[in-house]
């Protein structure tokens, strides 16, 4: 992988120092063994709370939270059950939630406007979809998340695949970066031009699964499942496991030929999601960094793995399938497919003179006071509601170039839709994933194709929050 140029911002804040006064307990969440296929009925009260994210010596984190929890609690239903969430909103301000990665009717998609009115202060909305596709999701807001996820909104949905791959244990790692102040408070300049213009909001803490992880107990021979989220603003990681192997078996839920990846780095932007498979070939006492190496002179120890004195559980790695039965999503016929080049443009060095703003050109001065940096095809999009950039009849195969130009990276993710990633600057990917989220580095030229699937206007948008905020979203629509 390319890295990306520095920033101003990296995970800084006293980290080593706050890591050494931890240590004992992890945080981390291990899973609970199989569930009933029943109906489930959950309650999300969105609210203000606290939480230790930094720990030891620091004051809790005024944050916002999901049945007072960060992240919020984890869901979970097997492949082809039903959930029903009744989200209530205790926000001082409107919200939302989109079911991130779920294929399920525009009315449950959680987008202000085209799927549903906001839930206002006070008030309570049910979503009630079925999970068709076995995988990791989340759930976040969808109204102001620049400041909603940031402080601290999201949460893991995991639909159980029928036959859960054999292992020892399947965890969930919920990477967030947050921008904290002396205090461990989290900055208030949500939506700030600086990260509206240049990289989003990134931060100067980095918490796995709501708090600084100093290290996670393994034992020699166990085989782990580790859920990779990322629900960070816009920090993006790429992981390295210093002398592990780790095998990625589905991207963003959807199964992939199991593969050790390119540079043996894990590459996560804001949203996507990376489900591995790792044996723990270390020995007892040893200890093991994982290093994120996403941005060049930036790179940091995320945790350490930190292998128990006890004999191994087994001398030879699991002699067990690690390979996930695939989703029922309908391949895309490109014999058939309808074409269109979506070009993303715009922030700081990306040479944007002007752009489309509520159907007036408008040029890069005026757009920046207006809070806006960028533009898909021309159009700087204000909220949600706009005319699609593609329309695209139900049941066709859609292909689309998705052109990054500009100097940043942009995960990129379609509403309601997975996509086939089929070419990358012109070569296809060695797997071919399945995504709903795809990574665009500086000058990258990307071709997906999906069939498109359920009638409605769903959105096609960077996931660096304050990218999508500074215009950089369009509308797909399904007729
Ligand atoms: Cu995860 Cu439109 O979002
Ligand atoms: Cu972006």
């Amino acid at each position: 992988m390319r890295q990306v140029r520095g920033f101003a911002h990296g995970p800084t804040l006293n980290r080593r120092r706050l890591l050494a006064a931890g240590g004992a307990a992890t945080g981390l969440m291990v899973l609970p063994g199989p569930v009933s296929a029943a109906p489930m009925e959950r309650r999300l009260r969105a609210a203000p709370g606290r939480a230790a994210l930094v720990g030891a010596g620091y004051p809790d984190t005024e944050v916002w939270t999901y049945e007072g929890g960060v992240p919020g609690p984890l869901l979970r239903v097997p492949q082809g059950g039903r959930l029903r969430v009744a989200v209530e909103n205790d926000l001082p301000q409107e919200t939302t939630v989109h079911w991130h990665g779920l294929r399920i009717p525009l009315a449950m998609d959680g987008v202000p406007i085209l799927s549903q009115p906001p839930i206002a202060s006070g008030e309570t909305f049910v979503y009630d979809f079925v999970a068709k596709d076995a995988g990791t999701f989340w759930y976040h807001p969808h109204v102001r998340g620049f400041e909603q996820v940031e402080r601290g909104l999201s949460g893991v949905l995991i639909v159980d695949e029928p036959e859960p791959l054999a292992v020892d244990r399947d965890e969930v790692w919920v990477l967030d970066d947050w921008r904290l102040d002396q205090l461990a408070q989290v900055t208030e300049d949500f939506g700030h031009p600086m990260d509206l213009s240049h990289a989003g909001r990134l931060g100067n803490t980095v918490t796995v699964n709501g708090r600084i992880v100093e290290q996670v107990p393994v034992r020699a021979g166990e085989r782990l499942r580790l859920r990779l989220v990322n629900v960070a603003n816009a920090r993006h990681f790429a992981l390295s496991f210093e002398g592990h192997r780790p095998l990625v078996v589905a991207y963003d839920g959807q199964p992939v030929a199991p593969h050790e990846p390119e540079g043996g780095l894990i590459v996560l932007g804001p949203a996507m999601r990376a489900d591995i498979v790792l044996d723990c070939e270390g020995r007892p006492g040893d200890r093991v960094s994982i290093v994120d190496r996403f941005y060049q002179g930036r790179e940091y120890r995320l945790l350490d793995l930190a292998y128990d004195r006890e004999a191994p559980l087994r001398e030879d790695p699991l002699d067990a399938p690690r390979v996930l039965a695939s989703n029922p999503v309908p391949e895309p016929d490109l014999r058939d497919a309808l074409t269109a080049e979506i070009v993303f443009e715009g922030g700081m060095m990306g040479g944007m003179s002007a752009g489309m703003m509520n159907g007036h050109r408008t040029d890069m001065r005026s757009l920046m006071r207006a809070g806006k940096m960028w533009a898909v095809n021309g159009i700087v999009a204000v909220g949600e509601a706009m005319e699609p950039t593609v329309t695209v009849p139900e049941g066709r195969t859609a292909h689309f170039t998705l052109v990054n130009r500009t100097a940043w990276p942009h995960p990129i993710h379609l509403h309601g839709h997975h996509f086939r990633v089929l070419t990358r600057n012109g070569a296809p990917p060695p797997h071919r994933e399945w995504r709903d989220t795809v990574l665009l580095l500086p000058e990258d030229r990307v071709e997906v194709a999906f069939v498109a699937g359920i009638v409605g206007d769903w959105l096609l948008h960077c996931h660096v929050l304050e990218h999508m905020a500074g215009g950089m979203l369009a509308v797909v629509r399904v007729a």
